[in-house]
């Protein structure tokens, strides 16, 4: 016996760091409609309003999940992406600004206004 529960110890922290690992260097989830209403309340809020079409400085977002931006181009989950990373006009782009997963959420969260 001597000094194996140590060795098991080791081993298991072994395991848990590798476990770990692997879970902060996965993918971006599915985004969460919950989770990106608060992105889109710090980030988007300024220039898009969510529930109607009213312009702010950006076009109201609301109707999205009918398929169709305001502009009538499909609000598909990668058109979405893309508007965002890129930024159109006075729209800044969020590439850096956002991490992967909270563009994911803010997505998910549009599709559903
Ligand atoms: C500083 C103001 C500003 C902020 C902040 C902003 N936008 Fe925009 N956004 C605009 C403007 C202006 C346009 C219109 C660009 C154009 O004329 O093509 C736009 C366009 C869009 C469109 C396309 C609408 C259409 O029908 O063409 C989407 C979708 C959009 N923004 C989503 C977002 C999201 C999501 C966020 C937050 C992550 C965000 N915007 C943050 C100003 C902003």
């Amino acid at each position: 016996m001597g000094k194996s529960p140590v060795i098991l110890v080791l081993l298991s922290l072994c395991l848990a760091a590798v476990v770990f690992s692997q879970e902060t260097t996965k993918p971006a989830a599915k985004g969460d409609a919950v989770r990106g209403k608060q992105v889109f309340e710090n980030s988007c809020e300024e220039c898009h309003d969510a529930y109607s079409r009213e312009e702010r400085v950006g076009p109201g977002l609301q109707g999205a999940k009918g398929g169709k931006l305001p502009d009538g181009r499909p609000a598909s989950h990668d058109k979405l992406l893309d508007i965002i990373n890129t930024g159109p006009a006075e729209m800044p782009s969020f590439k850096e600004r956002l991490t992967e997963q909270q563009k994911e959420d803010v997505v998910a969260f549009v599709m559903t206004l």
